[in-house]
């Protein structure tokens, strides 16, 4: 395996053989330590996701499909007593314990869609099952818990499937808009560990340098939990690729001094009009790119544009731990016990700096309203 494949087939999410755990990557021990870990259990399952063991929207997205599929095995498991206290069929009661698990997951981290897109898929397939079965035997039939777990199983491995053919699509699109040689700034991590195979933001660089094109890039460090040092740093560098860690507050020293020919940045949810959440840091990102007429693009697949988010206003935005900001990652605590802090883990990017958003689907720009709409629909 070249180096490139090794960073671009690194099996960041996946279901384990016997389908009863979730395996993953632990994120949060990179670039130190590359340990897997398995979630077997709801909370297990909340607390990576809570604590970016797992991260980057497209790849919560599918570990919650592999989630959901863990945990419809063991409600298909054989039980002493089962629904004995609900009025409703034995597929509806698979179907109320499910929607449960979803909305305890869902609640781990509120701003990448990703999250409740998965979840909202599986749902609809168990739903679409249970009807098929209903119109075809007559409406008392079951469909079963174990057909239903397979259900979604082929649900979750299908988002999985789908996010490898949409990294590779996305990547495509992205690498039309640079030149070899060309210096690119990036901002958080959308590379293979925050997705499957190649990323998002990343996806046009790995692909480049898979055909032989040289970037210069820049990885913002990422305050405060610092995903462009640890992860794509590590990933560009292991990658082959000519990468320069900077901290965040340096971006603009590098545009100024005319290193910078694009930004690529990935995204958690983009509002029906362009507005984009993304890693915090990242409108400051495209503010600076707009100063220095510097093309600023959004890479993300469309399962992370939310039609029914009309603008960046709609999108929640995760607040995370204070202690993040004043003690992770250094050897003493950096502020005083009690300082007020203020920690959220995105920021919304209007829709006017952005100079496109780079889909699976094609490229769409301004009016967001409308290249969005018409990308969604297709
Ligand atoms: O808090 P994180 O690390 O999950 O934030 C990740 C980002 O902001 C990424 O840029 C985004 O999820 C896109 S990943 C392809």
């Amino acid at each position: 395996m070249n180096d490139i494949n090794r960073i671009t087939h690194v099996n960041n999410v996946s279901l384990r053989e016997d389908g009863k755990a979730v395996v993953i990557i632990d994120q949060s021990l990179l670039p130190n330590k590359t340990e897997f870990i398995e979630l077997d259990t709801p909370e297990k399952m909340y607390e990576a996701i809570l604590h970016l063991r797992v991260r980057g929207a497209p790849a919560i997205g599918i570990c919650a499909g592999y989630c959901m599929a863990v945990l419809a095995k063991k409600e298909a498991e054989p039980k002493p007593i089962r629904g004995c206290c609900s009025s409703g069929s034995a597929d509806e009661v698979f179907l109320e314990n499910m929607k449960k698990h979803g909305e305890y997951l869902k609640s781990s981290r509120p701003t990448a869609v990703n999250l409740a897109w998965a979840v909202g898929r599986i749902l609809t397939a168990v739903r679409v099952e249970i009807k098929k079965a209903k119109l075809d035997s007559g409406i008392m039939a079951n469909v079963g818990y174990d057909r239903l777990a397979e259900v979604v199983r082929m649900e979750a491995v299908a988002i999985h499937n789908e996010d490898i053919e949409m990294c590779k699509a996305i990547s495509e699109f992205g690498l039309s808009l640079v030149k070899d040689g060309d210096g690119i700034l990036t901002h958080c991590n959308a590379g293979p560990l925050a997705t499957s195979r190649y990323g998002t933001a990343l996806g046009p660089i790995l692909l480049g340098k898979e055909r032989g094109m040289e970037f210069k890039v820049f990885a913002d460090e990422t305050r405060p939990l610092l995903q462009g040092a640890r992860l794509t740093a590590y990933e560009l560098q292991m990658a082959g690729v000519d990468v320069t860690l900077i901290c965040d507050n340096m971006a603009s020293m590098v545009m100024r001094n005319g290193w910078v020919q694009a930004c690529f940045v990935g995204c958690d949810r983009v509002a029906a009009n362009g507005d984009t959440a993304n890693k915090i840091g990242t409108s400051g990102v495209a503010i600076l790119a707009k100063h220095y007429g510097i093309p600023f693009y959004v890479l993300g697949p469309t399962s992370t544009i939310d039609m029914d988010c009309p603008t960046g206003k709609d999108i929640p935005i995760e607040l995370r731990d204070p202690a993040e900001i004043k003690q992770k990652f250094y050897e003493m605590p950096m502020s005083l016990d009690d300082v007020k802090c203020y920690n959220p883990a995105f920021d919304v990017t209007d829709n006017e700096l952005i100079t496109a958003i780079v889909t699976e689907k094609g490229v769409c720009r301004p009016p967001f309203t409308e290249s969005l709409r018409a990308v969604t629909e297709k």
